[in-house]
């Protein structure tokens, strides 16, 4: 988490750096800070909370903050409590190194101890403090800010993002990576260091993305790159294609909204992208009909709603292609010690590409001998350079810390490997594989549909405003919905939720139900619906408020839920793109409701870069 910048050139740092941190406040907000030099010195403004106290502050102190040559971050605490000590930037006791960070260093403790018997002192209770120093202990010996850089990150471990003023190097920002990410931006006589594409897109459209353990050097205009051993390193430079203004709220109160409406485009372009000729077309991704054919396994491996795409893609790829699918959480799957059958496929879900449990997982898979498909949203992010093979979903920047429009993409995603798996190994015909696409491309439709519908939504959401808690109830697909629901309802609003596979509720949660709590059922699988029906019926005569979100056409609670939902119908195969949109809104007219902070819920971050 945490997003840094960098800036060099003939503008004021300060402008620049403020409205960039803007768009990368999502990365985490409990504290901010800059750092601009000027005339040989290095001036440093932080605090505690959010950036726009910062901006007071900076305004309030009446000079400003003067310097063409600056650095800054948002912050997500990891090592030291949210306060104005422990904000970024950190610098060593002369000021000569002042540096940013975004990751964790493990060993700050013993890096430390071993600068403490050095007579360097701490004032902060980061881990980033003891990066800056060591950095500091080396440049005193070395000189020059490549070779304190390349030293000190031989000592360093863990995950990291620096980006470094050196006090004697005016007008020069540095910067390096290791599992966290770093763009840097090249414009006319200025350049620029951030932690992703959109914090600088309204200054360039030109990037060079850093490989792992990559050292970037920014002077005016000038970006060079060098390796650990300090020699000088070739990189391309590349097009940012993404719109400025999809970064924007577009005329929403929250960037959630904005996010929710954009899903039907979402679910057209990343469908569109692999669909030529009308024909699902994954050779750009590296599977070939062979290799298909050969897969006796699937893994899908992903952390949060990311899992939760994974959980519906289960079902769908072990009915369609009769694969069987294993789902794991990343966090759990890296420390498992499990068989792994070398036949199979490992699909890595992830929107951020960034997660550092994913990337982890990812990387376990790799070592042993199981070909990778990243489905990633944010292009040239790690997961995406590591994947054996990528499919970009077509979101465009997500920036509301609960995904919405990338959720939806992913399930394409999935729908469309399971779909071609499907045919490629000859278990459904193509009457069926035609008809599956033809639905698939009638979901926007269906989503916008939906939508229009959302006051309804928003009337019923006003009841749980002082609930407590909620839950969700689901079998198959449509508890892998409830588990988004749920998902979005508790992490945005608060209110405590648990999704339970409908089945699973009498053998313990049942007890938790009590009048008025809400129990949201999903319901869209025509086999289940009794089933779904008789658990939904337990749980409203122990005073349950029933929710449900149904197809179109399902009677089976008409006379005894509280409030349905209907929505259009759909193969079932594909339902989770129409069944999850009502309990997003659900989630977000909730948390509106109790006036929270809807795009940036308490102690989250857009992308997960810590274990
Ligand atoms: C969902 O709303 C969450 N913000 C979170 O669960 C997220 O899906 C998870 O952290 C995974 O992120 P990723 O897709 O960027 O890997």
């Amino acid at each position: 988490m945490c997003g840094i910048l960098g800036y060099t050139g003939d503008r004021q740092a300060s402008d620049i750096l403020l409205s960039g941190l803007a768009k990368l406040e999502y990365r985490g907000y409990d504290s901010a800070g800059i750092a601009v030099m000027n005339e040989g010195k290095i001036k440093i403004e932080k605090n505690k909370g959010r950036l726009k106290a910062l901006e007071e502050k900076i305004k309030s102190s009446g000079e400003g903050i003067k310097g063409t040559c600056g650095i800054g971050h948002t912050r997500w605490a990891t090592h030291g409590e949210p306060s104005d000590v422990n904000a970024h930037p950190l610098w060593s006791d002369d000021m000569s190194v002042v540096a940013v960070h975004n990751g964790i260093v493990e060993n700050y403790r013993e890096i430390k101890n071993m600068l403490a018997n050095h007579g360097y002192e701490f004032y902060s209770q980061t881990d980033t403090e003891a990066a800056v120093k060591l950095i500091d202990f080396y440049y005193r010996q070395e000189k020059t800010p490549l070779r304190a850089i390349t030293q000190a990150i031989k000592k360093i471990e863990g995950s990291y993002c620096f980006v470094l003023l050196f006090r004697d190097y005016p007008n020069e920002v540095w910067g390096v990576r290791k599992d966290n990410p770093l763009i840097a931006g090249q414009g006319k006589g200025e350049s620029f260091l951030a932690s992703d594409v959109s914090a600088i897109l309204q200054d360039t459209r030109q990037v060079y993305y850093l490989d792992n353990m990559d050292i970037v050097q920014l002077k005016k205009g000038v970006v060079r790159f060098f390796d650990t051993e300090g020699y000088a390193k070739h990189k391309e430079l590349s097009e940012v294609t993404w719109d400025a203004q999809a970064a924007e709220k577009g005329g929403f109160e929250h960037f959630m909204m904005k996010e929710i409406h954009e899903q039907a485009r979402a679910v057209k372009d990343t469908f569109r992208s692999v669909f030529h000729n009308n024909r699902i077309d994954l050779y750009e991704h590296g599977l070939n009909d062979e290799a298909i054919k050969n897969l006796s396994q699937i893994y899908i491996v992903a952390c949060g709603s990311a899992y939760h795409v994974g959980a519906a893609a289960q079902y769908v790829i072990e009915d369609l292609a009769k694969i069987p699918v294993r789902i794991e959480m990343a966090s759990e799957f890296r420390y498992r010690r499990m068989p792994l059958d070398k036949n199979s496929l490992a699909i890595i879900i992830s929107q951020s590409g960034e997660t550092a449990d994913t990337l982890a997982a990812m990387r376990l898979a790799k070592e042993n001998g199981i070909k990778t498909l990243a489905i990633v949203n944010v292009v040239g992010s790690t997961i995406a350079r590591e994947a054996d093979s990528i499919f970009y979903t077509m979101a465009g920047p997500e920036i509301a810390v609960a995904t919405t429009k990338a959720y939806s993409a992913q399930l394409i995603a999935c729908y469309v490997l399971a779909i071609q798996f499907a045919k490629v190994r000859g278990t459904i015909d193509e009457t069926y594989y035609e008809y599956l696409i033809g639905e698939i491309q009638k979901l926007p439709e269906k989503i916008d549909e939906i939508l229009d519908e959302k006051e309804r939504i928003r009337e019923v959401a006003e009841r749980f405003v002082n609930s407590r808690n909620a839950f969700y109830l689901g079998r198959n697909i449509d508890y892998a919905v409830a588990m988004e629901g749920s998902l979005k309802m508790k992490e945005i609003s608060y209110l405590h939720s648990e999704a339970c596979a409908a089945g699973e509720m009498k053998h313990g949660p049942i007890s938790l139900i009590e009048k008025g709590m809400l129990v949201a059922g999903v319901m869209t699988q025509k086999n289940l619906y009794q089933k779904i029906a008789s658990n939904m019926l337990e749980a409203k005569s122990r005073g349950g408020f029933l929710l449900v979100v149904a197809s179109r056409g399902c009677e089976s609670l008409k006379d005894d839920a509280d409030f349905v939902f209907h929505i259009p119908e759909t193969d079932e195969h594909l339902s989770a793109s129409l069944s999850v949109i009502p309990l997003q809104l659900l989630g977000y007219y909730v948390a509106v409701a109790r006036k929270l902070d809807v795009d940036k819920p308490r102690n989250l971050a857009k992308s997960v870069t810590v274990e």
